[in-house]
């Protein structure tokens, strides 16, 4: 098969290693990819994800089977629907669908006809309606903007005055721009955060290995929220009582309620959860796989990932047995000196041959750029060092052991990726 992979960062890089073990794969292009898919796939750093056009005639011209969008930000923007009316499929949702991550009222909205437990909220598009419900109900509360907002779009606020205050960065002076034209309020949820991604066809689903993500810069979840620092799979916090609610209570209903729609859901659906004292409350959905849950997941799937994928398109997903690997995978992520802010791109990466003798350590591409035979950063987030081993504590130690080895000016990295488990974990 002639595959086309959408995206740059780490998630596309494993989702590329997966696809390029594939015996059914003829040919793996990746738009516009980065300096480490380019080892593994042709990619294509001019062509802009913006243009369904180009990308449309690129499949054409290229006899692609299928196309996998790695972001949400074309299935948002409709790219399924505008592609298959051109006779070429994706493995994705289609624009409707994907408002389920493209807005979070769409997303309530949803979660309140199929009865998925959530923090009570209400949606205005009214900022002094909205100002005046926060003076109502008091603090703490939460407040996030509507649409995508490349994951800034959320105020958890303590007191009335912050919730207010981002009621008008949002509202009035328009920060997201139109991403801004509703606001959801809800209440602060307190809990333990945890990601449950599953594949459907629509009708059906299979859950991939569990795993968590660690947003904050620093660590002890201390600094900025960024896109994510690292995750490990499995995660112990989702036992398996746990994993049964959270595929009757949120993952089933929602399917469910979306195909009665008329709008079967095919694709990643990821649910961000809150764990409140061992019950599920849907924080926010995403119509794709996390990044960087995806570097920690995809390598524990034992299945052939392109096999998986098309018996999904093709609406044949029960006929398979999704099989996880024994162990646990742990992927630290290093950044550039600055990010989430302003960072410096450019600096030289040293030590990836010394990575490449290890076994079962693999290193997953985000912000690179491949100059020659040298690899620069490009971006926020460099890399993303996994390491799969028997179980979490010996992953994470082959993991850092990776990093140690990994060098370029100013990188960061947390250095307790994966000992949140720890207090899951038997002795
Ligand atoms: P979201 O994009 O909706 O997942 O929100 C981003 C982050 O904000 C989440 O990962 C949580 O850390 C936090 N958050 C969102 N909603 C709530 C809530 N209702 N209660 C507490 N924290 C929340
Ligand atoms: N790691 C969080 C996300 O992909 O949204």
């Amino acid at each position: 098969m002639r595959i086309l992979v959408l995206g740059g960062g780490g998630r596309e890089h494993a989702i590329c290693y997966v696809i390029s073990k594939s015996s059914k794969l003829e040919k793996l292009f990746c738009i516009p990819g980065n300096g480490g898919i380019s080892e593994i796939a042709q990619t294509f750093p001019d062509i802009s994800l913006n243009s369904f056009e180009k990308i449309a005639d690129f499949c054409k011209e290229n006899n692609i089977n299928f196309v996998i969008p790695g972001p949400e930000e074309p299935l948002v923007k409709g790219i399924k629907d505008y592609l298959e009316k051109e006779g070429i499929k994706v493995f994705g949702p289609d624009k409707l669908c994907a408002q389920i991550e493209g807005s979070k009222a769409f997303a309530k909205e949803v979660m309140a006809k199929a009865g998925v437990p959530t923090a009570k909220f209400e949606i205005f598009d009214d900022s002094s309606k909205a100002k005046a419900y926060v003076e109502k109900m008091g603090a703490p509360i939460v407040v996030k903007a509507d649409g995508l907002c490349a994951g800034k779009g959320v105020f958890v606020c303590d007191t009335k005055e912050e919730a207010i205050k981002a009621i008008e960065k949002i509202m009035e002076e328009k920060i997201f721009g139109e991403s801004g034209n509703k606001v959801v309020i809800e209440e602060k949820l307190v809990g333990e955060e945890a990601s449950y991604i599953v594949i459907t066809d629509g009708y059906t689903f299979k859950a991939l290995p569990t795993s968590q993500d660690h947003k904050r810069l620093l660590d002890n979840d201390e600094g900025p929220n960024t896109g994510g620092m690292g995750a490990y799979s499995p995660a112990p916090l989702i036992t398996p009582e746990l994993r049964t609610k959270i595929e009757q209570k949120v993952i089933a209903p929602i399917i469910k309620t979306l195909e009665k729609e008329g709008h079967p859901y095919l694709g990643f659906l990821y649910a961000g959860l809150m764990i409140v004292n061992n019950e599920p409350y849907v924080l926010e959905f995403n119509c794709r796989l996390g990044d960087p849950e995806a570097q920690a997941i995809l390598p524990r799937i034992d299945n052939d990932f392109l096999e998986l994928v098309e018996l999904t398109i093709e609406g044949k997903l029960a006929e398979v047995n999704l099989k996880e690997k024994d162990g646990a995978a742990v992927c630290v992520v290093m950044a550039s000196k600055g990010y989430p802010g302003k960072y410096e791109k450019g600096k030289k990466i040293e030590g990836l041959d010394k990575v490449s003798q290890m076994s079962d350590v693999i290193v997953f591409h985000a912000g690179t750029k491949k100059v020659g035979d040298e690899f620069y950063t490009n971006g926020g987030r460099v890399l993303g060092v996994t390491a799969l081993d028997k179980d979490i504590p010996s992953a994470i130690e082959k993991a850092y052991k990776a990093v140690s080895l990994i060098n370029f000016e100013g990188a960061h990295y947390r250095k307790d990726i994966g000992k949140k488990a720890f207090k899951y974990l038997k002795t």
